[in-house]
């Protein structure tokens, strides 16, 4: 993994025969059924607790999944124990509370099992990150290190990321560090061009992100729906497509901060709209009909990039040396206006010599799809939605800087 980490990793700590309280992030999606219809954060959290089996630890696993008010058991993280078990191949005994006394007896009497505790949002002390509940769940637990591995709820101060170090030493899993050092790497040291790629819906989500990859990046290839409304500001007539009302201050900085940097007349061959895009009536027409933005009708709506853009964006990508893509750039989720973003994901998979890192949510969702094989096709696909939008911000995560420091141990960061 090269440099050190700036924060202490279970690799600094000597964990033999100890009692490890782990923070997942079992977030996974449930089918009506109950049943996992995607189990990829429980395989990333494997690696981790493969290495802590090694140390003969005792492993106690808390996590939150979805946003449950209360005790509610459509919420629970029983079926989530029976996957771990299947996919770790060893035993995981589930407890139904993640505080308290049956907590407590089943740690002490428990050996040659990893146990998985319920869902931690069962408590709203959680998300107030109160600290007598971290507490709580620090002494049932009886842990003598706690390891944060939930990388897609770094960004949260919770309870349990955040408080929770309060009462046991905190270190990293090697997730969160794999997590934190690709994300990073683009960001701050990347091989350059550094060719970033922003869509979704909303520009108010992602402003921050706009401005570190303004002062960061040497091209930004702007698509979804957030380009709708940079197209509208531009003076476009956008029909009946989604725009984000209220976002001309937002967007009039991010042009003033563009032309500091590259200068008017290069504003628009720096930070790249469509100048074509699909359109359709509705989202769910399966016809496909392209225009250029000029020409969009006022019943149109704009729901991917046209070819004439896939064409500039994937010549811009085939030269870059690291690409960061946060946000789909069409309606993906309908293979009619999935082009555009299947034609990126191709283009950046062609690009051998570029390092790329795609954020969580919708786009890993996406390029996991397309790709058939756990995105191998990309350098690093980031299991964390909001918190891959936040480290790419440029903001601390709570999760993470609470963790051990590793200043004294060589580190360099
Ligand atoms: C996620 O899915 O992004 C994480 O698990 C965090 O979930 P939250 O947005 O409900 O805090």
């Amino acid at each position: 993994m090269g440099k050190r980490f700036f924060k202490q990793t279970i690799h600094d700590v000597d964990l033999r025969h100890k009692t490890v309280l782990v923070r997942v992030d079992y977030n996974v999606p449930l089918l009506e059924n109950g049943e996992i219809s995607d189990d990829l954060r429980i395989r990333a959290s494997l690696p981790t607790l493969k290495y802590l089996l090694s140390q003969h630890c005792k492993i106690v696993l808390i996590s939150h999944l979805g946003r449950p008010q209360g005790r509610d058991e459509k919420y629970s993280l029983a079926p989530v124990a029976v996957r771990l078990s299947e996919l770790l191949d060893y035993p995981v005994k589930f407890v139904d509370d993640c505080v308290g006394d049956k907590v407590r007896q089943t740690v002490r009497r428990s050996s040659g099992a990893v146990i998985l505790l319920e869902n931690l949002r069962f408590y709203p002390e959680e998300e107030a990150d109160d600290t007598q509940f971290a507490r709580s769940i620090a002494r049932a637990s009886q842990a003598d290190y706690f390891v944060q591995d939930g990388f897609a709820v770094v960004h949260r101060k919770h309870a349990s990321t955040h408080e929770i170090t309060m009462y046991v030493p905190g270190v990293a899993g090697d997730l969160v560090r794999a997590e934190y050092d690709a994300i990073t790497r683009a960001m701050l040291s990347p091989k350059r061009p550094l060719v970033a790629i922003i869509g979704g819906a909303k520009v108010s989500d992602k402003i921050g992100m706009i401005h570190e990859f303004i002062n960061k990046a040497d091209q930004i290839l702007i698509g979804g729906a957030m380009a709708n409304t940079f197209l509208e500001y531009k003076g476009y007539n956008m029909g009946k497509s989604r725009v984000e009302p209220g976002q001309h201050d937002v967007i009039r900085q991010i042009y003033q901060a563009v032309e500091r940097k590259v200068g008017r007349e290069r504003s628009d061959a720096f930070l790249l709209l469509p100048t074509d895009v699909a359109v359709a009536e509705s989202p769910d027409s399966q016809e496909r009909r392209e225009v250029n933005v000029a020409n969009i009708g006022v019943n149109d709506m704009a729901l991917d990039i046209g070819m004439q853009t896939i064409e500039r964006y994937t010549a811009a990508l085939a030269h870059a040396g690291t690409i960061v893509w946060n946000g789909p750039v069409g309606l993906a989720e309908t293979s009619t206006f999935a082009i555009g973003s299947a034609r990126l994901s191709l283009a950046i998979a062609q690009n051998k010599h570029a390092l790329s890192v795609v954020g969580g949510g919708d786009t890993a969702d996406f390029v996991l799809k397309w790709d058939g094989h756990d995105g191998a096709a990309f350098s690093h696909v980031s299991t964390g939605g909001g918190a891959s939008l936040a480290l790419m911000a440029g903001k601390k995560l709570p999760g993470i800087e609470s963790l051990l420091d590793a200043y004294g141990l060589g580190v360099v960061h």
